[in-house]
């Protein structure tokens, strides 16, 4: 029978070429050369092209010879034109550069790439061997055989799996559809679930979480993620967020029993605007008389909230301070005033010495331990850290704290996994420290100006 039988001419640029189906090491001058011979003398031998819509057609095999009718400056070439499944194109490249019965074979290393291609789409050992012309326990072998094989398959093997029990499919439907144990499913389905609960304990947000595994390619939605976390009972799936509003009406969401940390800068009560700045912020909410009373029934809302072991961080002035340190002492032993020096003055009354400290208020419940990494001496009471006024003044929050001074209470206060909530949470320092220590964290804040900035910076 003619090869060129059912053969048509198709222009050459209607024609799109995928690299994805090249399956060479490379193209080779030689190759080129003889096709340019052969076609000056008349002879063509088609090229196959998958057909598209709108008058397009897909290169699948003979990019050595589309190249040669380009150096000839043809317009046209002579082309097989099938129409080929999208799924089926890349089994069809291989089967045409892999013929035993034309004698064309893919060199070892191109046959495994190939191989590796066809795994990466999903496609199973005997649909492998199918198109490359050998049995599928032999394409076992070959896999087994190199790492970088094996590893795709491990990988596409997890993938298949998740996905297919994520569309509703029972464990042992999916492990009867890919062969595999039942046993390996389940293992790889635990190593799945393990993972979400690991990202979600080290505080990343759940639309992180599904944006990831999407990125990967698993079929994951925010309604199956937070349904997984629920059922393998990881907490109140509320953390990990800024909720903007009232904390005193927020607070009642919280489950009890749930915080290991309360880190907080509560309004100090001072009206902190001075008349030496020649514009003035906008007031604080909070920031009045009534400062200590809002603390007051804060931290008593907080109490059922807390864990048994729990710390408390509270900054505060030392004008603040004895009505702070009366309201903390209410729910917890107050163990020591952290002394916060900042690089930066602070406002006050400008006919007596500048303030240049800040105190934080620390204090225990239960029998909660500071960790202090091993090697570490005690950790002093005196923390030495900038004072952010000045760079954020304009676009951030009038009295942020810096972040660098949040994250080491964080990580003396508290472990990998663990909550920090912050009441009070402003432009979220706290919460941006607690999310880079790997805790999980929950920040509320009633003025929607910086509620929106702490979003911003700590979910953005
Ligand atoms: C001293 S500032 C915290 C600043 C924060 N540490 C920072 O670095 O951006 C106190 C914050 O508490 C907020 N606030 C006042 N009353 C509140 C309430 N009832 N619920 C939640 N937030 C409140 C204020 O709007 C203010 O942003």
């Amino acid at each position: 029978m003619d090869k060129n039988d059912g053969a048509t001419d198709v222009r050459i640029n209607e024609i799109e070429v995928n690299d994805d189906f090249f399956l060479r090491d490379g193209y080779t001058e030689d190759a080129i050369e003889r096709y340019c011979a052969m076609y000056e003398s008349g002879t063509q031998k088609p090229i196959l092209l998958a057909k598209l819509a709108d008058r397009k057609y897909l290169l699948i095999d003979g990019f050595h010879r589309l190249h040669a009718a380009k150096k000839l400056k043809w317009e046209k070439i002579h082309a097989w034109v099938e129409e080929i499944p999208e799924d089926e194109r890349l089994g069809r490249a291989v089967a045409e550069n892999n013929d035993a019965t034309r004698g064309i074979f893919l060199k070892i290393p191109e046959r495994n790439r190939a191989i590796d291609k066809l795994l990466q789409r999903g496609k199973t050992h005997e649909y492998i061997g199918n198109v490359i012309g050998l049995s599928r326990n032999r394409i076992t072998t070959i896999i087994n055989e190199d790492p970088t094989l094996k590893k795709s398959a491990t990988d596409q093997i997890k993938l298949t799996s998740v996905n297919e029990w994520l569309s509703g499919k029972k464990q042992k439907e999916v492990a009867k559809l890919l062969d595999v144990t039942d046993g390996r499913i389940s293992q790889i389905l635990d190593g799945f679930k393990e993972d979400l609960k690991k990202q979600y304990l080290e505080g990343q947000p759940i639309v992180q979480i599904v944006g990831q595994a999407q990125t990967a390619k698993y079929q994951l939605t925010e309604e199956k993620c937070k349904e997984l976390l629920d059922s393998e009972k990881v907490g109140w799936l509320g953390w990990n967020q800024v909720i903007e509003g009232d904390c005193l009406k927020e607070i009642q969401q919280i489950p009890d029993g749930t915080i290991d940390l309360i880190v907080t800068d509560p309004p100090y009560g001072i009206e902190y605007q001075s008349n030496s700045m020649k514009e003035k912020d906008a007031l604080i909410n909070g920031d009045d008389d009534q400062a200590p009373k809002l603390l007051e029934k804060a931290l008593k809302q907080l109490d059922p909230k807390l864990k048994k072991d729990a710390f408390i961080y509270c900054f505060c002035s030392w004008k603040c301070y004895p009505d702070f340190e009366r309201e903390v002492a209410k729910h917890f032993k107050i163990k020591t005033v952290l002394v916060w020096v900042k690089n930066e003055t602070g406002l006050g009354d400008l006919s007596s010495y500048m303030e240049r400290h800040e105190f934080v208020i620390f204090g225990v419940r239960g029998n909660k331990k500071l960790n202090v990494p091993a090697g570490r001496g005690r950790p002093s009471n005196v923390f030495i850290a900038e004072h952010t006024y000045k760079k954020v003044a304009g676009d951030g929050h009038p009295t942020a704290k810096p972040i660098d001074l949040c994250a080491e209470l964080i990580r003396l206060g508290s472990s990998e996994g663990e909550v920090i909530v912050d009441t009070f949470c402003g432009s979220g320092p706290t919460l941006i420290a607690a999310k880079q220590e790997k805790r999980r964290w929950l920040g509320i804040e009633i003025e929607p100006k910086y509620a929106t900035l702490a979003k911003e910076k700590v979910e953005g």
